[in-house]
């Protein structure tokens, strides 16, 4: 019986995580906040959350492990700063709080070329 939390399941790659985590017979629970609701499921349970504003205590941070495949682009978050929220910020802030609630692993799906030394933003 475990648990996976997903992040950002109504993209592309969350939307096909999210697809094989509910078939999976491994997985007996998934959980995946998301700002727009996504299809009932009988395995999923979907807080609609608001990322700015995180509800770092609610109960359904509870979970086994994580994949998180938020994402966005510079464009489209408008600016630096919005995009570093939404690439950096929102995944350390899921990482933490699933973490509190007994999370053992977390997996990032990141932007190609994703490194500290990169020249990417
Ligand atoms: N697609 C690829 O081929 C590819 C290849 C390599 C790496 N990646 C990486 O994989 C990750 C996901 O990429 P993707 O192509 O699946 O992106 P995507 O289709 O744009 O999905 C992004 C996800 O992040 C969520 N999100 C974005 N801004 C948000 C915000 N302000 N608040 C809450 N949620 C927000 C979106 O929610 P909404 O639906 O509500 O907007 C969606 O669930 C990115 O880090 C990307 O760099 C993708």
């Amino acid at each position: 019986m475990s648990t996976l939390l997903i992040a950002g399941a109504t993209g592309l790659v969350g939307r096909e995580t999210l697809a094989r985590a509910l078939d999976d017979p491994r997985i007996t629970h998934v959980i995946a906040p998301t700002r727009r609701a996504l299809p009932p499921h009988a395995k999923l349970t979907n807080p609609i959350a608001d990322f700015e504003a995180l509800p770092l205590n609610a109960d359904w941070w509870r979970c086994d492990a994580v994949i998180c495949a938020l994402g966005t682009t510079r464009a489209k978050a408008g600016a630096a700063e919005a995009f570093v929220r939404v690439d950096h910020d929102y995944p350390l802030a899921v990482a933490r709080a699933a973490r509190a609630h007994g999370a053992q692993g977390f997996a990032l799906v990141s932007a190609i070329g994703a490194d500290a030394t990169s020249s990417l933003l």
